[in-house]
């Protein structure tokens, strides 16, 4: 118990500064202005005809009806929130194909400058109307340990190898994630291990996820999430996962994501411990079909650390260069591929592989967009 409660002054200090962070950042928000009438010039003009006049297209109209797919709805906010700019960018410059769209979306590269083609999409994302769903931008990569603060409609199977003298597990989870209204997001998650010759299902944990604050001037995400875990063996204890996630755009390349998760056993505190993990990804181009090398640096601090030469330290660090591999066009259907080691406490493992793989089902059908 006493140490229980050793580590939690460690997750409030790292949380408070996340937030502090977050608030200088709110603060040091910089009002540009856009010029949209400039903007809904271009749109009337080069855009409307399909895409309808307010942004919603008509799908009864005779010449949305001969082009055999309907027209992206600006006027459909969530769907307006979630995209982010860059993608629209690519897609207008170099037409539907260039993403795995439909070539009914022309290309404007030649017919509009760079400039027009930002005033216009500026005025594209105001057709969503008010509204408070985080924007798309902020939806960075997904990492493998720290948790993600944008809400998302995904399928994610996650898979780990461990490695520790020559015994090998491998772990299997299935995670179903599903937005709720603008700022929540549920999820579902199985779990499934295999060391040696025994192999079980460990947890099935529901979870959700909530979005606290969220601006794109100044280009952060911070949420509230937790996750339940239910035993499925009699191995497996009830757990409760509670975290706070960060997302930031720190600039045009580099993004950072933060998270601070408590793995409570509500059967024996002394398994319980918090997780700090933190990663910086190059986003070095905007086509999603690439590859996005990250680091990502995990601290786990146990809350109970035995004694005498089996002691742990009090805070297991471990590294973790990763890459994100989008296989699609449009990228919604992507890899995560890491590798973990440990930087103390070695004979924790010797190396573990992640294999994630993501399909962004809100972009698409798996098989649309290669
Ligand atoms: C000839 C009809 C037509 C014109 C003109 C047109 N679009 Fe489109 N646009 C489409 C169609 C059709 C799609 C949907 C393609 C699909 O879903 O495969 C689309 C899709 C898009 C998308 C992709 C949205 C997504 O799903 O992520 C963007 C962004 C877009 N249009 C912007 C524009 C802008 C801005 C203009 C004017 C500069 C414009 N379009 C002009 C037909 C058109």
């Amino acid at each position: 118990m006493k140490r229980r409660l050793s580590s939690l002054p460690v997750f409030s200090l790292l949380t408070s500064l996340w937030v502090a962070w977050g608030i200088m950042n709110m603060a040091s928000a910089d009002d540009a202005v856009v010029d949209l009438s400039r903007g809904a010039q271009i749109f009337a003009a080069n855009c409307a005809t399909c895409h309808g006049p307010d942004g919603g297209p008509d799908p009864d109209s005779p010449l949305v009806k001969s082009m055999g797919v309907v027209p992206a709805n600006f006027a459909d906010a969530l769907f307006n929130s979630r995209e982010p700019l860059s993608d629209w960018k690519t897609v207008v410059t170099y037409g539907g194909p260039s993403l795995g769209f439909s070539d009914k979306m022309p290309a404007f590269g030649e017919a509009l400058s760079e400039g027009d083609i930002d005033a216009v999409l500026a005025y594209v994302k105001t057709l969503g109307g008010e509204h408070n769903y985080p924007d798309g931008e902020l939806n960075l990569f997904l990492p493998v340990r720290t948790k993600k603060a944008f809400p998302e409609d995904e399928w994610v199977w996650k898979q780990r190898y461990s490695s520790q003298e020559g015994d090998n597990s491998w772990k299997n989870t299935l995670e179903y994630e599903f937005r709720v209204g603008e700022r929540f997001q549920g999820v579902l998650e199985l779990t499934h291990e295999v060391e040696g010759s025994h192999s079980d299902f460990g947890h099935f944990e529901p979870g959700f996820k909530y979005v606290l604050k969220h601006d794109l001037r100044s280009g952060y995400i911070f949420t509230l999430g937790g996750n339940l875990g239910v035993p499925l063996n009699s191995g497996a204890e009830w757990e409760l996962l509670p975290y706070l996630a960060y997302g930031k755009i720190l600039n045009e390349h580099w993004t950072f994501q933060g998270s601070s998760r408590l793995k409570l056993s509500l059967e024996d505190s002394d398994h319980s411990s918090a997780e700090f993990a933190g990663i910086v990804h190059w986003v070095h181009t905007n086509w999603p079909r690439s590859f996005f090398p990250a680091l990502e640096v995990v601290a786990e601090v146990p809350f109970e650390r035995g004694v005498g030469p089996g002691r742990k330290s009090a805070v297991q660090f471990s590294a973790l260069p990763q890459a994100r591999i989008g296989l699609n066009k449009r990228g919604h259907v992507a890899l995560n591929l890491g590798l973990e080691v440990p930087l103390n406490d070695r004979d924790r493992y010797d190396w573990r592989a992640y294999v994630y793989l993501i399909w962004d089902f809100a972009d698409g059908g798996f098989f649309e967009g290669w």
